[in-house]
């Protein structure tokens, strides 16, 4: 997959995509990433990406201008390509994929569709993403034609798009093929049967007091699925009731949790 952002902030990328998983996916092939700066489609001594809104109000707005270009160059059309690909960009570096199969640009706004677990499985199928960020300030509303999907993380402010594009990028990539070995699959975890996944323990078996459920101790691996399905059904009830709707539970298990439901209320 390769996966490209385009913000005023490319450095803030270094550390979480040069770490761990991330880099990881790199290594192996099964990620390209590249961060550009918008600033590069500027055409001014102080390259500026962002101008007083319209109608007044406190805050500064992004351009469109520069995203278009950006967009166009990234794209390997308009002007900052050459139409063989083979000479130096008009203006703009030569971004690194602009011959790949065109992109699907995600742009991060409170205003967008809340970002889930559903969300980053639809767009790990995608196989080349854009990020479109803002950072302080609003983007102007025509560069959103542009997008293809317009994401919120949840119902609060952030001062930086990259921050927000970031959770979205670890969320997807880690659900791509041999990103996350055998040993910590995304298989069990929380959400994809639409559950919390169950309480985890490592050594030791007894830490202050606290022990281990036994039954993890057992080697008893049907007996240790059907805990944790229980734990999950049990932790999802008490935590997260509106979950239930959509998760798949047999007769038994609804009847089960709806139990758990009574007891916690008493
Ligand atoms: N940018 C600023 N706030 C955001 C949010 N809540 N979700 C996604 N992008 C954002």
């Amino acid at each position: 997959m390769i996966i490209e952002t385009l913000s005023t902030f490319p450095a803030m990328y270094e550390s979480v995509m040069g770490s761990s998983m991330m880099k990881r996916a790199q290594e192996k092939g099964i990620l390209e990433f590249a961060a550009y700066d918008l600033r590069d489609w500027t055409h001014d001594r102080h390259r500026t990406t962002d101008d007083d809104p319209y109608g007044g109000g406190a805050g500064l707005v992004m351009k469109c201008e520069p995203i278009f270009e950006a967009y166009d160059a990234i794209c390997g059309r308009g002007p900052s390509v050459s139409p063989t690909g083979s000479e130096q960009p008009l203006t703009g570096p030569r971004p690194r994929f602009c011959d790949a199969a065109l992109p699907k640009t995600v742009f991060l706004t409170p205003c967008g569709r809340r970002f889930d677990d559903a969300l980053a499985t639809e767009l790990s199928r995608e196989g080349r993403l854009l990020f479109v960020c803002g950072h302080y300030e609003g983007i102007d509303q025509r560069a959103y034609r542009l997008a293809d999907y317009e994401i919120s993380l949840g119902d609060y402010v952030l001062t930086s798009g990259e921050l927000a594009s970031m959770v979205v990028i670890d969320a997807v990539v880690r659900k791509l093929d041999g990103v996350l070995g055998a040993e910590n699959g995304a298989a069990d975890e929380s959400f994809v049967d639409g559950l919390l996944e169950p309480p985890q323990y490592t050594r030791p078996a007894v830490f202050r007091g606290e022990a281990v459920p036994e039954v993890l101790l057992s080697g008893n691996h049907a007996l240790i699925d059907s805990w944790r399905r229980e734990q999950s059904l049990i932790r999802t009830a008490r935590l997260r009731p509106d979950l239930l709707d959509g998760a798949d539970l047999s007769a038994c298990e609804r009847e089960f949790v709806e139990r758990c439901g009574i007891a916690d209320e008493g």
